[in-house]
């Protein structure tokens, strides 16, 4: 069985940071689901969708149109268009967790998401990838931290990439779409009962990693060099 890692959160916890770094680290590939939920965020939003009380059937079908690519460079591509920067806007997570709320679309992203696991390994980084998608992951990990230190980190990272955000937008955004997440009747944001648990709020990236790291040496996931 090809092995998983499971990195589940909320929005700036680390998360996806860890995964890109333990994907390079072994050697494995990396599924960034949030970008799926992204990028169907994105289309509905080009389509005039009502986000509130959408069409399923509609949205599900799109979902099945969409072609989508993960350039080896780390692009993202819609339908072959460069969308890698704008998924990133607050608006586009906004729409993701609006799309995210509906099981046809969850069940719709499936196949994709198994399809990322091919040898040697995946690093999985999202919010179900312990719960729904790989419930067999060799190592499952819940990273999370208060929502203050979510929403700087966030806004940090926008605006080196040159975005024009503020911090207490970004800060309520950041709530509404934690508590979406967290209370929606499919897929809820909630650790695994067998996941590891990391408070990262006062914890460097280093730390962080290390800490994972260290679950993963347990499990004899590290791959020798
Ligand atoms: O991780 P990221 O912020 O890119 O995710 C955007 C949104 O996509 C989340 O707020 C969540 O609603 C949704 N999502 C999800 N399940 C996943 C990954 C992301 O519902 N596995």
């Amino acid at each position: 069985m090809i092995p998983v890692i499971a990195i589940d959160g909320p929005s700036g916890s680390g998360k996806g940071t860890i995964a890109t770094r333990l994907a390079a680290a072994f050697g494995w590939h990396l599924l960034d689901s949030g970008a799926l939920y992204r990028i169907v965020g994105l289309a509905a939003l080009r389509l005039g969708f009502d986000l509130e009380s959408p069409d399923e059937e509609r949205l599900a079908a799109l979902v099945g149109r969409l072609r989508i690519e993960f350039t080896l460079n780390g692009f993202v591509l819609l339908d072959g268009d460069d969308i890698t920067q704008t998924i990133r806007l607050p608006e586009v997570a906004d729409a993701a967790s609006l799309v995210a709320r509906i099981d046809v679309v969850r069940k719709a992203l499936l196949t994709l998401q198994h399809g990322a696991r091919v040898d040697p390994g995946l690093v999985a980084d999202g919010r179900d990838m312990g719960t729904v998608v790989f419930t067999d992951a060799a190592l499952k990990v819940f990273l999370d931290a208060s929502v203050e230190e979510r929403a700087t980190r966030r806004y940090a990272q926008l605006k080196e990439q040159g975005a024009d955000v503020s911090l207490p937008d970004l800060f309520s955004s950041l709530r509404e779409r934690d508590e979406r997440d967290r209370n929606r009747s499919v897929s809820p944001l909630v650790p695994a009962p067998d996941a590891v648990l990391i408070d990262s709020t006062a914890m460097s990236i280093d730390q962080v990693f290390e800490r994972v790291l260290e679950e993963a040496r347990k499990r004899n996931l590290v791959p020798s060099q």
